[in-house]
């Protein structure tokens, strides 16, 4: 499948955003501490969302996708997550936490790496043996003992946001046990994935600081969530407008979890409204460069934003240095722009990018998630046709682009 894009258009129009992926994959996995019926609400069908409670389904839960949400329900039959999926679905390693909590205990596939890097899981195994889980390694496998647990005091080493969500379901369970979580990660998914399993009944506090508390309980009940909006999704749509120029208004998104970006866009020359949940992003002229970019983990500027804001730099006025410190390998994308006309050089973890009147229309192909997203937005603003492939990166975390963005003025359409 690819995209084939007609560029040139300005968008104008309204966006409803939709529900954040990852905060739906951590949630998704912490049903798996709950037996009862839990509901998450106008889940939007990301193919890592499909996968994800499809890992669930063959673990023995039931799952429905019915009316437009997500319901989980039932127990697992089995604590071996040994099947191909995990090995390219990273965010199935959330399990690990939810399962051991449970269950106390888990065999897992080791986690593959991906297209942006190594992605190892030394923080979150660091983290769940001071929880005092026993772990063995063989074949590939993780053979988790937790039948002899307690509560602890874990300092992460790098505030890991997957590691964050693993020990705090880890120690949701633990009856009658203290676990404090230092130096996490406080990205908004985080705070909704304690939203959620408080909803179920579970002790969580602190999520969004840096550090989180967890009270261990006997039990969860069921309940049903409605997400926050995809923050990253949205920050990709106000880049798209910045590109394309002309006036676009995004529903179901609080601004407070884009200020980096909102700065960036506004010092770029771009006029934004911000209102409780909505922002409206209107732009007419040549967008001047951001000099210097730096990712950080929240509330920093999000990694996931950089390959969107790369290409927003491609056609700017003026210079560029993108610095990515979170991932190792997520400058992939540059060589695919290259063919578009871009004037992007990498060394290490730092793409200089000098900014030219347009980019030209071509064949070029998804090398993750978010590069892919940032072809599209290249896409955009050449004129001419330009072809994305390899289009199922995109879509395991961007629903409907293609009719989202056809919905504001651009021409793109999906085919074989
Ligand atoms: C989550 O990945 C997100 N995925 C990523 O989004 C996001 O880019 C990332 O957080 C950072 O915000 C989901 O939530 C499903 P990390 P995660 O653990 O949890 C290193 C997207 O595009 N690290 O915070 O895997 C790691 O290699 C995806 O939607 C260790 O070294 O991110 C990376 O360099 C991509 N050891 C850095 O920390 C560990 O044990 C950040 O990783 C864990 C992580």
């Amino acid at each position: 499948m690819k995209y084939v894009i007609n560029g040139g258009n300005k968008l104008f129009g309204k966006l409803a955003v939709d529900s954040a992926k990852n905060a739906i994959l951590p949630i998704i996995a912490a049903s798996i501490m709950c037996d009862e019926e839990c509901i998450i609400e106008d889940i939007p069908l990301y193919l890592d969302v499909i996968e994800m409670a499809a890992i669930l389904e063959k673990l023995g839960k039931t799952i429905e996708f019915k009316d437009g949400n997500l319901v989980i329900s039932g127990s697992i039959s089995s604590t071996s997550v040994i099947m191909a999926e995990t090995k390219t679905l990273r965010s199935s390693i959330f399990m690990m936490g939810s399962i051991i909590s449970k269950y106390r205990k888990a065999i897992f596939t080791y986690p593959g790496g991906c297209d942006i890097g190594k992605r190892p899981i030394d923080i979150h195994l660091a983290g769940l043996k001071k929880l005092g889980i026993k772990f063995t390694f063989a074949n590939d496998l993780i053979y988790c003992d937790a039948s002899r647990v307690n509560g602890s005091v874990i300092e992460l080493s790098y505030p890991s946001v997957g590691a964050t969500e693993n020990i705090m379901m880890a120690s949701t369970l633990m009856e009658g046990e203290i676990t404090v979580i230092k130096n996490c990660a406080r990205e908004p998914e985080i705070t909704e994935l304690a939203r959620f399993i408080n909803l179920m009944g579970g002790k969580v506090y602190g999520a969004g600081y840096e550090t989180i508390v967890v009270c261990g309980v006997k039990k969860l009940h069921g309940t049903s969530f409605r997400c926050m909006g995809d923050r990253i999704a949205a920050g990709t749509f106000l880049i798209a407008g910045a590109m394309c120029g002309g006036r676009i208004e995004l529903d179901g998104i609080n601004p407070n979890y884009l200020l980096p970006l909102i700065v960036f866009l506004r010092n770029s020359g771009c006029n934004i409204d911000l209102f409780s949940d909505k922002i409206i992003l209107e732009n007419f002229s040549r967008l001047k460069s951001v000099e210097k970019i730096e990712t950080e983990t929240y509330p920093g500027f999000p990694t996931d934003l950089q390959s969107p804001m790369l290409v927003m730099q491609t056609i700017s006025k003026g210079t560029s240095i993108i610095h990515e410190t979170v991932f190792e390998a997520r400058f992939k994308v540059v060589a695919e722009l290259i063919k578009m006309g871009a004037k992007i050089n990498v060394s290490e973890r730092y793409a200089t990018v000098v900014g030219v009147t347009k980019l030209k229309p071509a064949k070029v192909s998804c090398p993750d998630l978010r590069g892919g997203a940032g072809l599209v937005l290249a896409g955009l603003v050449a004129k001419g046709t330009t072809e994305v492939d390899e289009i199922f990166h995109i879509e395991r975390g961007y629903y409907n682009l293609d009719e989202c963005l056809k919905s504001l003025g651009a021409e793109i359409n999906k085919v074989e």
